[in-house]
């Protein structure tokens, strides 16, 4: 049977998950229902602070941790009625290194296909273009002990795509990677995406979601704060800050003659400049030259999606 591109990758439905306690501790309540439609094709990214329940989620959905309530689907299987046919469809990057550091990379890769049922020769063609793929083959009889940490990482991935899964789950991919890598991981997930795999990724890097990721979840305590396209969130954002580059130092005079502008001074030549929703900053530019400060150079005060996500998350 031909699959059908309308069901969702992805279908969580009040989603609950209550670590046990001790005599001591109440336990935790690490998802407190939580409900979400990921379509296929998409590129999607849970982002959160520490503790927000990330890992539990993906852990559940992959069919590492068992959940307390709740339903999830894979491509419409049901992961309680169907679990290992729900798991096909899956690979998952944890986000531990979690093999054997003993074991040569070429078998790591291997003894995965296995889970899935299919034979070391079987798996050898694609355990080969992955391998190759994430530049890893000319390690293949190492010891995965011998490999970089970058390389490590790699290697979950090539792990994880061995039995070819329609959705790739990413728990925290590039946390400690150097910025060129994370560059090359980038590039090789949106390939994989553009090739029809589902991708859905943590992180805690707010620039990665913004530079990779089509939607994204805000997930705080347990719960969706907020959910939609990274542009949705943007538009979203109340205020947005921008820095502004002045050619001579601000002098106090100047600033007097700014008085009631949404404007700080940061240091002798660099202001910040708060707009409100839609207010254009055409206007703060024209007072500025009229008084005769000269404007170098404007900058957006960091990452937008980082503002919504602290506004969302200070609200709480
Ligand atoms: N095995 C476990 N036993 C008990 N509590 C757990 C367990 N795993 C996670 N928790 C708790 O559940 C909550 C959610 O943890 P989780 O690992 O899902 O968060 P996360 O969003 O992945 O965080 P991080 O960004 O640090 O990876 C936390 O309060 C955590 O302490
Ligand atoms: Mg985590």
């Amino acid at each position: 049977m031909a699959p059908d591109p309308t069901v969702p990758a992805l279908e969580i439905v009040n989603l609950k998950k209550k670590y046990a306690g001790t005599k001591k501790n109440p336990g935790t309540d690490a998802l407190k229902g939580v409900s979400l439609t990921v379509p296929q094709g998409e590129f999607f990214a849970f982002l959160g602070p520490n503790g927000a329940g990330k890992t539990s989620l993906i852990s559940i959905v992959a069919g590492l941790a068992v959940k307390s309530s709740g339903e999830v689907r894979v491509h419409g299987i049901s992961i309680d009625e169907h679990a290992d046919h729900a798991k096909a469809f899956i690979g998952l990057v944890p986000q531990e290194m979690n093999f054997n550091i003993f074991e040569k990379v070429i078998n790591i890769v291997l003894d995965q296909a296995g889970y899935y049922g299919i034979s070391r020769a079987e798996a050898m063609p694609q355990a080969e273009k992955v391998l190759k793929d994430l530049s890893l083959w000319e390690k293949r009889n190492e010891a995965a002990q011998a490999l970089s940490g970058g390389m490590k990482r790699r290697l979950l991935i090539a792990r994880a795509l061995v039995h070819k899964p329609r959705v790739l789950l990413l728990d925290e991919p590039t946390a400690g990677v150097d910025v060129e890598l994370r560059r090359g991981m980038w590039d090789f997930l949106r390939e994989l995406n553009e090739s029809g795999t589902t991708i859905i990724l943590t992180t805690h890097y707010l620039e990665e979601a913004e530079q990779l990721c089509r939607r994204v979840a805000i997930i705080n305590q347990g719960e969706i704060i907020k959910e939609g396209t990274v542009k949705e969130l943007l538009t979203s954002l109340s205020s947005v800050t921008l820095l502004v580059d002045t050619k001579e130092p601000v002098l106090l005079s100047n600033m007097e003659l700014l008085r009631g502008y949404p404007i700080t001074k940061i240091d002798e030549t660099t202001l910040e400049v708060k707009l409100e929703h839609n207010q254009p900053a055409n206007d703060i530019f024209r007072k500025l030259s009229s008084i005769g400060i000269n404007i170098m150079n404007v900058r957006n005060s960091g990452s937008r999606l980082e503002e919504v996500f602290v506004s969302l998350v200070e609200k709480k």
